[in-house]
């Protein structure tokens, strides 16, 4: 009876633990931290953002999946900018590839403050911003990003592998990943919405069309009328091809998402995987259409993602270029 209490109080302890690593000091973080010492920062990086948007309406994906893939391995530390260096492999060159882009609006954006306030404004703060401005070009919503992140110094592409949900994964594994991060099955739900926009490559997805479990067959969660279309589009091992994943509305920010993945057309099986859990099936047939329901929730859900296992305060550091450390 001792025994299972002091288990009990101890598993309890690594619970509390967990959660205080994973949200790290995100009370450090606040609206308007550069108001004073940048006053610019955030129209800054508005400015070039919406100056490459204005030439290729695609880059707004990669910069809000950087955010996200920021803040899944290490926090938002900016860890995901980082390049690899003589002896250690970054998780930007993770493999499998992650087919991570946007880099050079990220990079852009930095040489623009380091003009106008050296040394003030971290990479991390960027890519938060930069996530928020790509949405909201893309003519979904807008949020009041927390600002106040600082840069780490690791980037582990043993951590990416770990730490990533897979396009494989089944509902259960994607729920324990996202509460692993402080994020609820709610959040999930609302911020496997971003797969309104951007591309994925072949190989991503398509073991569902072709001998999916090794009997010839393909993936029972996929609509049986979208796969000729798919297997149009990829053949057998192809890793080079990418097709849209809201096919004709790709860098509209809108809720297509849903309405896709109630007909059975998700692209991933972790897209699908949310119609085998009551709560995620229940938010996406409720958010077939309902964009404003969907817009709130989306700001809700990246400003405590964009919390996850920050640095603050004097930790970390504030990098002079994205992928190096000082
Ligand atoms: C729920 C678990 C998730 C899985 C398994 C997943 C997986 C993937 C995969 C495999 C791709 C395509 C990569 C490629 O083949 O090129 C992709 C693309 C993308 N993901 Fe996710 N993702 C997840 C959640 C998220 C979240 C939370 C966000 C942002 C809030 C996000 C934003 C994006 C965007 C915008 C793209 C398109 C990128 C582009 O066009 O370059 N994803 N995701
Ligand atoms: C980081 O790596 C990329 C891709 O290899 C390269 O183009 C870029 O110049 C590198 N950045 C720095 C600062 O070394
Ligand atoms: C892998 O990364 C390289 C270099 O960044 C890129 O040229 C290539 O298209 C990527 N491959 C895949 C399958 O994403
Ligand atoms: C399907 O997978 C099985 C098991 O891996 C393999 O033996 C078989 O040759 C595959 N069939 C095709 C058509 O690729």
């Amino acid at each position: 009876m001792a025994l299972k209490h002091q288990m009990v109080v101890f598993l309890l302890h690594m619970a509390l633990l967990s959660v205080v690593f994973e949200t790290g000091n995100a009370a450090g973080l606040k609206v308007g931290f550069y108001q004073k010492t940048c006053p610019k920062a955030e129209s800054i990086v508005r400015q070039t953002v919406g100056g490459y948007f204005a030439k290729d309406p695609t880059v707004s994906a990669p910069l809000l999946r950087l955010h996200f893939h920021d803040c899944f391995v290490r926090g938002c530390d900016g860890s995901v900018l980082l390049n690899s260096t003589a002896d250690n492999v970054a998780e930007k060159d993770a493999a499998p590839n992650m087919s991570l882009d946007g880099f050079f609006v990220i990079d852009a954006a930095k040489a623009a403050l380091e003009q106008a306030c050296p040394g003030v404004v971290s990479c991390a703060d960027i890519v938060a911003l930069a996530a928020r401005d790509a949405v909201s070009l893309s003519q979904g919503p807008s949020w009041q990003v927390k600002t106040g992140r600082r840069d780490g110094r690791v980037s582990s592409a043993a951590e990416a592998v770990a730490n990533l949900p897979s396009s494989f994964a089944e509902i259960s594994t994607l729920k324990a990943q996202f509460a692993g991060k402080g994020l609820s099955t709610k959040d999930l739900a609302v911020l496997s919405g971003a797969h309104t926009i951007g591309n994925s490559h072949c190989n991503s997805f398509s073991n569902r069309l072709y001998n999916y479990t090794g009997k010839g067959d393909v993936d029972p969660l996929l609509n049986p009328k979208r796969i000729p279309e798919l297997r149009a589009q990829c053949k057998p091992g192809d890793a080079t091809t990418v097709v849209e994943m809201d096919p004709g509305s790709a860098t509209t920010f809108d809720t297509h998402y849903y309405q896709q993945v109630a007909a059975g057309n998700g692209l991933f099986h972790s897209d699908a995987a949310l119609l085998r859990d009551p709560l995620t099936k229940k938010y996406v047939y409720q958010h077939v259409g309902a964009t404003a329901s969907f817009f709130r929730d989306f700001g809700v859900s990246m400003v405590k993602m964009g919390m996850t296992g920050v640095l603050t305060g004097t930790h970390g550091e504030i990098r002079k270029n994205c992928a190096l450390v000082n």
